[in-house]
């Protein structure tokens, strides 16, 4: 993607917002296989993700679905508004070519998370359809994977991320 610019994320001058968005089953975190996934809760990531936010300028709107329609319409948003997203397809990541074809139309930064390492699992989780029109990805760090991709965001928006 072309360099977003300088507005991109800053629709009217407030803080940039950036959009994490979660995908199916991560709504479940903190009880869903904690031996894979932590023990954090989406409640404490969106918590963690708000204070780093705060520190680097953005602000952040952490939402989850199980519903591919509805993860497709948060990207057409995130496009139309120019806001940058960080995003765990969760499961859409290995099959969804709906989402990387909204992906695709992105208009700001985009990061990949995953809280595992997909390359480290099933053969199934070895290839991210979401990957290819990505900035970058972020995977394996647990609940740190999201901190590190929003400060990928702010690197991306400030034109510093390959200096
Ligand atoms: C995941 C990895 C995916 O393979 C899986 O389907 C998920 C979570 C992760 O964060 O590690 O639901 O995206």
């Amino acid at each position: 993607m072309p360099d977003p610019g300088p507005e991109a994320g800053v629709p009217h001058g407030r803080a940039t917002t950036v959009l994490v968005l979660n995908g199916p089953n991560l709504g479940r975190l903190g009880s869903r296989e904690p031996e894979i996934y932590g023990s954090a809760t989406l409640a404490d990531i969106a918590a963690a993700c708000a204070e780093l936010g705060a520190e680097l300028g953005l602000k952040v709107d952490v939402r989850q679905t199980d519903d591919e329609a509805e993860l497709v319409g948060w990207v057409h948003e995130a496009a139309e508004l120019r806001l940058p997203i960080v995003l765990n397809p969760a499961a859409f990541t290995h099959y969804s070519y709906a989402l990387r074809d909204a992906l695709a139309m992105r208009t700001a930064p985009l990061v990949e998370v995953h809280l595992s390492n997909p390359a480290a699992r099933e053969s199934f989780r070895h290839t991210s359809v979401v990957a290819g029109v990505a900035d970058g990805t972020i995977a394996g760090f647990g609940q740190q994977s999201y901190l590190l991709a929003l400060r990928a965001v702010a690197s991306l928006l400030s034109g510093r991320t390959l200096g």
